[in-house]
């Protein structure tokens, strides 16, 4: 019979997560196991989960079915580790000299109040033999549903000889219930192609998500959602695990044939192995839990409101309208080329200016010069003093593209410092993009970037920094630490968060971009750093609803620059009206990107008063609640809406005429059903027939949501790419 070394219920405002330390008496080890994670309980109630789901006096693994060929427990233990009879996926595996595998005993637990409404949980285990420590902590806050996990481990001081190899350190598992059928979702895709949703059955199995790069990727961002396949926008049981690291990552979902489903979520990938000296420590980056019965609307609410609150570094403030001149100027970037785009740009609204690539060492394609960061020497010969006194001169911020992560073979830096780059003994020195990859694990390297970095900010008294990193890892390597070199995929992206955090610190006012080529680096560590993603190099309107909904599942608006760029779209080619074009980046960050001197004075005029209504509602947007509605966004007639206060803002959207699908009707969301709401701004209404929103009308709430309303936009009759903004306001009695 097992017994029970210690129980904890996790509370949120509206889950319950209840974990167990089981000792198994026949060998004393210990096995610390999810109880429950789901709707909110009384401590009665979760008393009796507890021994409802098996409780103490069982037997690990009675709970479903077992034989001597498995242990499907391990799928609801807190950190399942290579060892013992458990044949799954390990979250922990470590070797000791040459003898890979833990048995671990309980040796305490406790809990911390860390104010500010946070409490932590640290379950301490210890290998029976060998002088090793794992502590699990788990923090709950009080305005939040969102779970912290990470494990750290100790080798221990003082005690024998022996040496320590980790190869997976997972910063948790986590279990979702049993039921019939599973259903995944997460965002997959490419370079100008990101966060494409994907959701489907899970098969029974192992799912793997992953990132080798060095970078979150392209390819795959670290989170998943699993429901049981009845969840829907706004209703059902959602189960969400986010991982909160820049750098290589492995998030493995087991879908046990016995029932049940881990997930578990860390750093690295497969084949790294980290030494642990006596006396050092290892810490994971969090890994993030949510449960929510509000389907996968409310999911990404919760996601939004606890990264506004415990992820930004600045919670509250307005993003400003952001110009940026890459798709306008490419490499050829001039005084007189950017102030006469800045002087477009400050008569339509814009109020922070960015410099993109091309204004520094001989930088004139992307062959030369990453690494050599001062004014572009024929260009910029007195400095670029002259351009962001011009930009400021127009009543805007200023901000400068850099790479610091980079550097070109043809740059002054790579001839000083060939050794500085990721490289390998005998190996080839594999370019992408024309560019290698500093190490940024090493303090030296780590030391000039900031120097540079904080010259930069403070000769310029530079507003915004862009950062931008535009390769994966190749060769990634550090030969002078021979056997321990593989730390560097760790303390690389450590320093890269320290840098920014430098900077930070030295210019409060400062604000920082991540950016990877568009979407390479989107995800909730960098952004304890960052402000805003870029989450795609695609501008083109149409693509980017489908990037900007599968960036939404996770990611709040405040967080999602969008730039209005040309018609016909740089990289699609695809013609569209320049509202649609904003209509679509309003949904976010509004930025601007095209080539302003190239727009004609009416479309000039139309994009200053687009600015002027995105400044008028870009609060609600920013900071409101999202409401995904309608039919598949690019594709289908869809709208995005926000809620704040009293305050309703919709984006609604027609990409074709001839769509036959989707609702004709819009219906709201999010709404007081008692409450009346009076039409601000209707779109562009050409009649009061019965549904449109005509302004000064009133609505109430619930004929909103449930009858719905006909914007213009949705008419059946009209011209591709067809767009409203609409905004109401609930009316106070
Ligand atoms: C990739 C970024 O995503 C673009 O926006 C631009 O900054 C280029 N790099 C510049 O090289």
């Amino acid at each position: 019979m097992a017994q029970l070394a210690h129980r904890a219920p996790v509370t949120t405002p509206a889950s319950t997560y209840l974990i167990g330390v089981e000792i198994d008496p026949a060998t004393g080890e210990a096995a610390p196991l999810q109880k429950y994670w789901g709707p909110r309980l009384s401590v009665e109630a979760a008393r009796q989960a507890v021994t409802a789901s098996g409780g103490p006096a069982t037997p690990q693994g009675a709970r479903r079915h077992v034989s001597s060929f498995s242990a499907p427990v391990e799928v609801e233990e807190l950190l399942p580790v290579d060892g013992g009879k458990r044949w799954g996926s390990p979250s922990l595996q470590v070797s000791f000299d040459h003898t890979r595998s833990l048995e671990l005993r309980h040796a305490g637990s406790s809990v911390h109040d860390e104010g500010a409404g946070a409490e932590r949980l640290d379950v301490v285990l210890r290998d029976a033999c060998h002088p090793f420590e794992v502590v699990l902590s788990i923090r709950a806050r009080e305005d939040t549903d969102v779970i912290e996990r990470w494990t750290t481990v100790r080798h221990l001081a003082g005690a024998e000889p022996v040496a320590i190899g980790i190869t997976r350190l997972d910063s948790g598992s986590w279990f979702v219930p049993d039921a019939s059928a599973y259903r995944y979702s997460g965002a997959f895709g490419a370079w100008a192609e990101e966060f494409q949703l994907q959701r489907g059955p899970l098969p029974v199995g192992e799912l793997v998500f992953t990132s080798r790069q060095g970078i979150t990727s392209h390819q795959a961002n670290p989170w998943v959602m699993i429901d049981a396949g009845e969840a829907v926008e706004e209703h059902g049981e959602v189960w969400g695990v986010a991982l909160a690291w820049s750098g290589s990552w492995r998030l493995t979902t087991t879908h046990r044939p016995e029932g049940g489903v881990a997930i578990s979520a860390g750093f690295g990938h497969e084949g790294l192995r980290w030494t642990l000296e006596p006396g050092a420590e290892l810490s994971s980056p969090p890994v993030l839990g949510l449960y929510t019965a509000g389907g996968f609307g409310a999911a990404s609410r919760s996601w939004h409101d606890y990264t506004r609150r415990h992820v930004l570094p600045v919670t509250d403030e307005e993003r400003p309208v952001l110009y940026n001149s890459w798709e306008a100027t490419w490499f050829d970037v001039t005084e007189a080329g950017q102030l006469a785009l800045a002087e477009q740009a400050a008569a339509i609204g814009v109020e922070l200016f960015v410099v993109d690539d091309g204004w520094f060492g001989d930088r004139d394609d992307d062959t030369r010069s990453l690494g050599d960061w001062w004014p572009h020497r024929k260009r910029f010969p007195n400095g670029l003093r002259s351009l962001m006194d011009g930009i400021r001169g127009l009543g805007m911020r200023a901000g400068l593209w850099v790479e610091p992560e980079m550097v070109n073979a043809d740059s002054e830096l790579y001839r000083a410092h060939p050794d500085w780059i990721l490289r390998m003994d005998r190996r080839r020195r594999d370019e992408k993009r024309q560019q290698l990859v500093l190490n940024f694990a090493r303090d030296d390297v780590r030391e000039w970037a900031f120097g540079w970095l904080d010259e930069l900010v403070t000769e310029l008294d530079l507003d915004y920094l862009k950062w931008d990193m535009n390769r994966p890892f190749t060769q990634a390597g550090w030969p002078e630490l021979g056997a321990g070199q593989d730390r560097l995929w760790i303390d690389y992206t450590r320093n890269v968060y320290q840098v920014m955090a430098q900077l930070r610190q030295a210019h409060p006012g400062l604000r920082i971009e991540s950016c990877s080529g568009g979407g390479g680096r989107v995800d909730l560590g960098i952004l304890r750093h960052t402000d805003e993603f870029w989450p795609s190099d695609n501008t083109d309107a149409r693509d980017r609803q489908a990037i900007q909904h599968g960036f939404s599942q996770l990611y709040p608006p405040n967080t999602m620059s969008a730039w209005v760029t040309d018609s016909p779209n740089p990289t699609t080619d695809r013609l569209m009206p320049l509202r649609y074009r904003f209509h679509v980046a309003m949904a976010g960050v509004l930025g601007v990107g095209g080539d302003l001197t190239t727009w004609s004075a009416a479309e000039l005029a139309e994009a200053a008063e687009l600015v002027e209504q995105y400044k008028s509602v870009r609060r609600v947007i920013q900071h409101g609640r999202l409401y995904r509605l309608a039919g598949t966004p690019g594709r289908e007639r869809s709208a995005v809406q926000y809620v704040l206060g009293d305050d309703v803002v919709a984006l609604v959207y027609n990409p074709a005429s001839d769509a036959k699908r989707g609702p004709r009707r819009l219906r709201l969301a999010g709404l007081d059903p008692e409450a009346r709401y009076e039409v601000v701004h209707g779109g562009d209404a050409p009649d009061a027939a019965p549904g449109r929103l005509v302004r000064g009308s009133h609505w109430y709430g619930s004929a909103l949501m449930a009858v719905g309303v006909r914007p213009a936009a949705w008419e059946p009759v009209g011209a591709d790419y067809r767009s409203d903004l609409v905004v109401l306001r609930r009316v106070r009695a």
